[in-house]
């Protein structure tokens, strides 16, 4: 794997200055938080309090909200979000074994990403092309009928036999 980098830094004036442009508005903490994802790639936890001090609402709302949704997240992701797919007709033609290779070869588990910020790990329930099973999605791109070696061929590491 390669040397490990640091997590990219949080830009914190970007942030202040998207929470400042929804103060006052209750109403708007989801597109307000839906901002700071678009921009920052997840709401790191320390500008809880900030944005609920601007809306008006206390920290604990703004919490509630930001677990709720499975979409926003508080913890930096990878530049790439690899999902495999767990879905039934995967699952018979060995998405659980190309589940397992992944994560040998990224060396991190489900939702972990890995040191270097490269990947994100995740489970679908289905991709929506049966048809190819099993597949994997790296970010917007699905890869179908995958094997061992396009695996290993997708995270650049040699197949072991
Ligand atoms: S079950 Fe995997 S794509 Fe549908």
């Amino acid at each position: 794997m390669a040397e490990p980098k640091k997590p990219p830094k949080v830009d914190l004036r970007r942030i202040e200055k998207i929470i400042a442009s929804y103060r006052g508005q209750r109403w708007a903490l989801i597109p307000l938080v839906q901002e700071i994802q678009e921009q920052v790639g997840y709401i790191p936890p320390q500008v809880i309090p900030r944005i609920a001090g601007a809306l008006g609402l206390f920290p604990s709302q703004v919490q509630g909200v930001v677990t709720f949704y499975a979409q926003l997240y508080t913890e930096p992701r990878g530049r790439n979000i690899v999902r495999v797919c767990r879905g039934t007709a995967c699952h018979v033609r060995g998405g659980k074994s190309i589940l397992k290779l992944v994560k040998q070869h990224l060396d991190i588990e489900e939702g972990e990403t890995t040191p270097d910020m490269e990947y994100t790990l995740e489970t679908v329930a289905c991709i929506g092309v049966c048809a190819l099973a099993p597949n994997l999605m790296i970010n917007k791109e699905t890869h179908g009928d995958m094997n061992p070696k396009k695996v290993a061929r997708l995270f650049g590491k040699k197949e072991k036999e």
